[in-house]
């Protein structure tokens, strides 16, 4: 296992198995209930959450989780409020933002930008999500989901549907998945299928990932369904997403071969991916999912910061 003190997180590939567990373990025992004491173990460090993209839930869950631990977050107030709206570069931002804090989490719109400002900061950099590449700390609170869910991960038959070639919890979880003995299914477009690069890391990794053509065909047997909304602002062209808006929909119709305990997650937000009265059901999952951030997201930082070991 690789020791976590100061670590970057950057992509879900640089974790194994022992790595992934034992942040599990550590989200587990996390005291979020406000009303039970909690360790105030990040007294006196500042977490910065600089953020290109919009979020509500990474952003939120990550500063959430800092001051349940004691700790205090800066931010930019919307980037038009700092002086990247004058042109200052990715790199000379990081070599700032460093200067104030103790960690960064740092979301753009750029793949490979985690990396990039890792390499011009001398404090922690966890990559919050970087254009159609990563987002590793999502993976990790979806791991937790279905961990404590299911009560474990391997033999789980995963099917993903959706936007598979932009959506990046869709890359990362799938490459965590690698690491579990489990199926993978994609259910997608043909226009929004994984990636190649994506593809060539899961076969390197010894796994093999079957396509069904409806999820219909599959639903049966499920244990997790992982939904994604369309990136629409991935896109290159705005007909190319007209062609397939609204292509899928889980509904409670689809749902009634649906094994018992199989579970709907979804990174959020969704548009209309997943009808609302499928909220009602056993099988959704994806709010408790979201809430889940916050301890793992407690997890990663006390172990980056070294109060835990
Ligand atoms: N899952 C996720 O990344 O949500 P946000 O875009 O709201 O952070």
């Amino acid at each position: 296992m690789g020791g976590f003190l100061g670590r970057d997180i950057l992509s879900i590939a640089d974790f194994s198995r022992a790595d992934i567990e034992h942040i599990l373990k550590v989200a587990d025992d996390m005291v979020v209930d406000p009303h039970k004491a909690s360790e105030r173990s990040l007294a006196g460090r500042i977490l910065a959450t600089v953020f290109f993209e919009p979020s509500t839930r990474t952003r939120l869950s990550f500063e959430s989780a800092m001051k349940r631990l004691g700790g205090d977050v800066v931010s930019f107030g919307g980037l038009e409020g700092s002086s990247v709206a004058k042109g200052e570069t990715l790199s000379d931002t990081v070599r700032m933002v460093e200067a104030y804090a103790d960690a960064i989490v740092l979301r753009h719109p750029q793949e490979g930008a985690a990396r990039l400002a890792a390499e011009f900061s001398s404090k922690p950099v966890i990559n919050g999500g970087d254009g159609a590449g990563q987002h590793p700390t999502q993976t990790l609170l979806d791991l937790y989901t279905i961990w404590d869910e299911l009560d474990t991960i391997d033999g789980r038959t995963v099917a993903f549907v959706g936007d598979l070639k932009y959506g990046r919890t869709v890359h990362s979880l799938a490459l965590a998945l690698c690491n579990f003995d489990v199926d993978l299914y994609c259910v997608a477009p043909p226009t929004l299928q994984l990636p190649g690069y994506i593809l060539s890391q899961i076969k390197e990794r010894g796994r093999d990932v079957k396509t069904a053509n409806t999820l219909e065909e599959l639903v049966k047997d499920v244990d997790v369904l992982y939904v994604t909304r369309i990136q629409k602002e991935r896109f290159p062209d705005a007909a190319e997403y007209a062609k397939v808006a609204g292509s899928y929909r889980i509904d409670l119709d689809m749902l009634r071969e649906a094994k018992k305990h199989m579970i709907i997650m979804h990174p959020l937000p969704r548009l209309g991916e997943i009808a609302p009265e499928v909220d009602r059901t056993p099988h959704a999952k994806y709010f408790q999912q979201a809430q889940n951030g916050v301890r793992v997201r407690m997890a990663l930082l006390s172990l980056i910061f070294g109060v835990i070991p």
